[in-house]
């Protein structure tokens, strides 16, 4: 059985999870709006990670007898200056989801929860890459700040993203 402690902090990583997949489906939108269909691509398939991430702790929370309890989900922005200025903001959202991924696998480790603990191990190591993915567009595009057609480039680049539901998230 998980504490109560450890399902209410699981719980709330789900709606953070969904908040994600939220804000990066915005993005989407928005650059989508501006014709930049690669970063929208970028975006879209960011979107469909984060609910196979919500869906891991969704399929978790399940098979240790505890109840999912959905949340409302908080209104993403809708707008960015620019385009570095959507990846700058998806890195700060990635570090954000890093310190809350940690702030959890403390609690684990405290409530001697080593299934959570091992579950969490999963996520800590996919937020390094979460954070390294957004920061390296974000250094991309500053190198071509001054340049359409490097950003035009980073746009195709971007938009050849691959996804596929990996093989251990249930659909
Ligand atoms: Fe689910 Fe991008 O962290």
């Amino acid at each position: 059985m998980l504490h109560d402690k450890m399902a209410k902090a699981l719980n709330d990583q789900m709606n953070w999870e969904l908040y994600s997949s939220y804000i990066y489906l915005a993005m989407a939108s928005h650059f989508e709006q501006i014709n930049l269909k690669g970063c929208a691509h970028w975006m879209r398939v960011q979107t469909m990670e984060e609910v196979t991430h919500f869906k891991r702790f969704y399929d978790f929370v399940t098979a240790r007898g505890a109840r999912v309890v959905l949340s409302e989900i908080k209104a993403p922005p809708s707008e960015w200056k620019s385009p570095l200025d959507a990846f700058e903001d998806a890195l700060k959202h990635e570090q954000e989801v890093t310190r809350r991924i940690h702030r959890m696998a403390d609690l684990s480790l405290e409530l001697k929860d080593h299934a959570t603990s091992s579950l969490l191990k999963w996520f800590i190591d996919e937020q390094v890459e979460e954070e390294a993915s957004a920061d390296e567009v974000i250094q991309n595009l500053k190198l071509n700040q001054d340049a359409p057609s490097g950003i035009y480039l980073i746009d195709k680049e971007l938009g050849a993203r691959a996804f596929t539901v990996p093989p251990d998230v249930t659909v």
